[in-house]
């Protein structure tokens, strides 16, 4: 099914000859958008009144989140300034208006390029990577790592989520000194019919990095209004919209932890050098085995690692079973930069703390999950797209 997207119904009949098949015409692009989400279109044909950036801004949404879905631009006039910058967003092929016979070409050329990426497209359209953050004790510094993992992440190109579902007492908005403009609890209401659209308007821009963030209610009240299933729906969307989803939690097993590890591709389990905290790495181990998520989604790392407590990585090793990828050391610029709310792998990115993070974010985030890390060089994808 072709959607035709054209402030002017009136005027599609023009085009009706050019698009055949069953033509469904829209006259806003959110409207586009939901039709697309709801499944079973492969070309959207945009009217030549329609705003330039608009379109674009479409195509470039598309790409990523629908890539076999074709765009087609028609303009009254072909401009090169117009022809580059539609290209550029994604958008297959611009034509002139009232050009029926490079228009019936152009839907040509798009079905069989849809064709051709079928299958495998369509399995990676869902590409968006979930990674939750999480430490049954207190402290340890799951939201150090989140944030600084994520601000990383978007630092790299990534379009990236940063979501806090330390519900009751989260502080991701505060460590990175952002007046968030919505909060999960805004989500609630959306609650079935949550879209892009929607989570725009809810996330704060961390404008130094580009990361979105969707911060903790400020009310703690707020937390137990807000059910499991409504957090599931909100991390399967995102990842449609997002490279990656980072999720910070709270210590504990609340619904929401749940649902989060039901949907994370990866879950980082963080723990420190010390009996209580092994104790709580240990159960959290047992409960995703119970949860029955595979071993490979989860990995551990080991915060405050070089303090000398006559507890040494081997030891967990040897005690848990498990394998410590990663060893962040003790540095008290973290906290004097959670106070400047600045993350420090941005503004100290060769300090030891950064270099850790960052080693850890490039091998078991990054590689893993398809991307080709080049140093000193931007990154490339093999797997993810980027739309910056
Ligand atoms: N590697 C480190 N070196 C020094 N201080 C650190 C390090 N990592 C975290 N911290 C500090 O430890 C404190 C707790 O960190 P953080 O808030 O990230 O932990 P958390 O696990 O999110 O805690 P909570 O369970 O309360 O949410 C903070 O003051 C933070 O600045
Ligand atoms: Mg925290």
């Amino acid at each position: 099914m072709t959607i035709l997207w054209d402030l002017d119904p009136t005027t599609t009949e023009s085009y009706r000859f050019a698009l055949g098949g069953s033509v469904e015409v829209l006259g806003h692009g959110h409207a586009v958008g939901r039709s697309i989400e709801e499944g079973g279109e492969h070309l959207v044909v945009i009217g030549p009144d329609v705003a330039l950036a608009a379109a674009c801004e479409l195509a470039e949404q598309l790409r990523v989140s629908h890539p076999e879905v074709g765009v087609i631009l028609l303009r009254h006039r072909l401009e090169v300034g117009v022809l580059a910058q539609a290209l550029r967003s994604g958008i297959r092929e611009v034509v002139q208006a009232d050009d029926q016979a490079a228009l019936a070409d152009a839907v040509r050329r798009s079905e069989a390029l849809t064709a051709q990426l079928g299958g495998t497209t369509m399995a990676a359209a869902a590409t968006g990577k979930v990674v939750t953050v999480f430490s049954a004790k207190g402290g340890v510094g799951k939201t150090t790592l989140a944030t600084n993992m994520s601000a990383y992440l978007s630092s790299t190109g990534a379009r990236t989520l940063l979501v806090d579902l330390d519900l009751m007492f989260g502080d991701v908005a505060i460590s990175l000194q952002l007046v968030p403009t919505g909060s999960v609890m805004d989500v609630v209401a959306m609650s079935g019919n949550i879209d892009l659209e929607g989570l725009k308007s809810v996330v704060t821009r961390h404008e130094p990095s580009g990361l979105d963030v969707l911060a903790a209610p400020s009310d703690p009240g707020d937390a137990e209004r807000i059910g499991g299933d409504v957090i599931t729906e909100l991390l399967r969307v995102a990842r449609n919209h997002y490279d990656y989803v980072v999720v910070d939690t709270p210590p504990s097993f609340t619904e929401h932890v749940l649902a989060a590890f039901d949907v994370s591709d990866l879950t980082v389990l963080v723990a420190t050098l010390d009996i209580p905290a092994l104790k709580n790495l240990r159960i959290a181990l047992h409960t995703l085995d119970v949860l029955g998520a595979p071993k490979e989604t989860r990995t551990v790392l080991l915060n405050r690692a070089d303090l000398k407590v006559g507890l040494a990585s081997s030891d967990v090793e040897a005690a848990l079973k498990v394998p410590v990828v990663a060893e962040v050391p003790f540095s008290l610029s973290v906290p004097a930069a959670v106070n400047r709310g600045v993350p420090l792998v941005l503004e100290e990115p060769r300090s030891a703390v950064s270099l850790a993070m960052r080693h850890f974010v490039d091998h078991e985030v990054r590689q893993r999950f398809g991307e080709t890390i080049q140093n000193g060089a931007k990154r490339s994808f093999t797997l993810l797209r980027s739309k910056r």
